[in-house]
């Protein structure tokens, strides 16, 4: 894929954009939009999952215009998430989420030593919920019933960064140790022979025995849903960047073939890789998130010819930019048809990381990105 031009094309475009659009959001944490306007999270759930991703919008924003008012919004979505450390309600696996691209962007960028400070708070309770005997992070709280303090998912692979900078930061090893632990119980019971990856799998919290996997939000146990496999993908290039052992690149390369052989040829991604022929949903965040993830295993591998992990890259970016990506200014989100999950979940919304890694992924296109994970 040759002709490159339109990379530029969307990136102007997504400034313009987004200049308006965050003037007019001010003050929110959106994860969605109703009639084109964004929600806001932080009235109906601060503690929710994705409240990091408009901050690290934000960020990279910032990174690309040094306009400041992406500055200032990166900031006070970032104070915001204060109450999350506060309450302890929303503190669980996805700290990596909602710290990674807004405490540790800051720090990264101004060296803001609250924003240390609350990076390695988040840092400390992650690493807190290690299981020893089973050597995974536990996934979600407590629902209730207890019945899920032996389960893992693998979206878990994009927290681990927080434990990599936490030991970069701090020499300390320990944070590390956990991150490379969970990765490997990972590669020994989530990914498969083809290189798809089940989403979750529940193990004996006592003895850490292999009990059995769930489909979760894909269409079935054994199904092959998208998000989680574009987790994996991204999850496991991480990996490899933190600790430089080619085990992990390896397995990202094994889940990235598999990714790339089930691309459709409209070049837009379905919910699930196994989900019924006549089924026709769609999921553009397991797309953008890929895209990320692809360009950094060309990155790695720095091929000069045949460059299939690019390639499918910008088949993925260009087949949602002009397809999936919503131009109107009135309009708050650029991407669409992103979908929570197969069953229990609204399906081809707007979902505020379908815009993140959207805009990530462009901008390592165009050298403008803030290296958050
Ligand atoms: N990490 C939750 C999701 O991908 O929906």
């Amino acid at each position: 894929m040759s002709d490159r031009k339109w990379i530029k094309k969307v990136a102007d475009k997504i400034k313009e954009k987004e200049l308006i659009v965050a003037k007019r959001n001010k003050g929110k944490i959106p994860y969605t939009t109703l009639d084109g306007q964004f929600d806001d999270k932080s009235v109906d759930d601060i503690n929710w999952w994705t409240n990091g991703f408009w901050g690290g919008m934000m960020w990279q924003l910032y990174k690309g215009t040094k306009e400041d008012l992406f500055l200032e919004i990166a900031k006070d979505n970032e104070e915001q998430l204060d109450k999350v450390l506060m309450e302890a309600k929303g503190l669980d696996h996805d700290n990596g989420f909602k710290w990674l691209p807004t405490s540790v962007a800051n720090y990264k960028v101004t060296g803001d030593k609250a924003s240390r400070n609350r990076a390695l708070l988040a840092a400390n309770n992650l690493a807190g919920r290690y299981n020893l005997a089973g050597g995974f992070i536990r996934a979600w709280n407590d629902n209730g019933d207890s019945n899920n303090i032996g389960w893992a998912i693998i979206d878990c692979m994009m927290n681990l960064p927080l434990l990599y900078w936490a030991t970069e930061e701090t020499k300390d090893p320990r944070f590390k140790q956990i991150a490379i632990s969970h990765a490997n119980t990972v590669i020994k019971n989530f990914i498969r022979e083809d290189g798809s990856s089940k989403h979750i799998v529940e193990f004996d919290p006592n003895t850490g025995a292999y009990i059995k996997s769930y489909g979760g939000q894909g269409y079935a146990e054994g199904s092959s849903w998208t998000r989680g496999q574009s987790w994996a993908l991204y999850g496991f290039v991480l990996t490899y960047l933190h600790t430089k052992d080619e085990t992990y690149l390896e397995v990202a390369k094994k889940v990235a073939k598999y990714f790339i052989a089930n691309i459709p040829e409209s070049g837009l991604i379905p919910v699930d890789f196994r989900q019924p022929d006549d089924c026709q949903l769609e999921d553009s965040t397991a797309s953008a998130i890929a895209a990320c993830g692809l360009i950094e295993i060309s990155k790695i591998l720095n091929d000069k010819g045949d460059d299939v992990y690019m390639d499918a890259a910008l088949t993925l970016l260009k087949a949602l930019s002009e397809k999936r990506c919503n131009w109107d200014m009135d309009t708050d989100h650029i991407v669409e048809k992103c979908t929570e999950a197969f069953y229990r979940g609204k399906h081809e919304i707007a979902i505020i990381y379908g815009d993140y890694y959207f805009i990530e992924a462009i901008w390592k296109l165009t050298a403008e990105e803030l290296f958050i994970w």
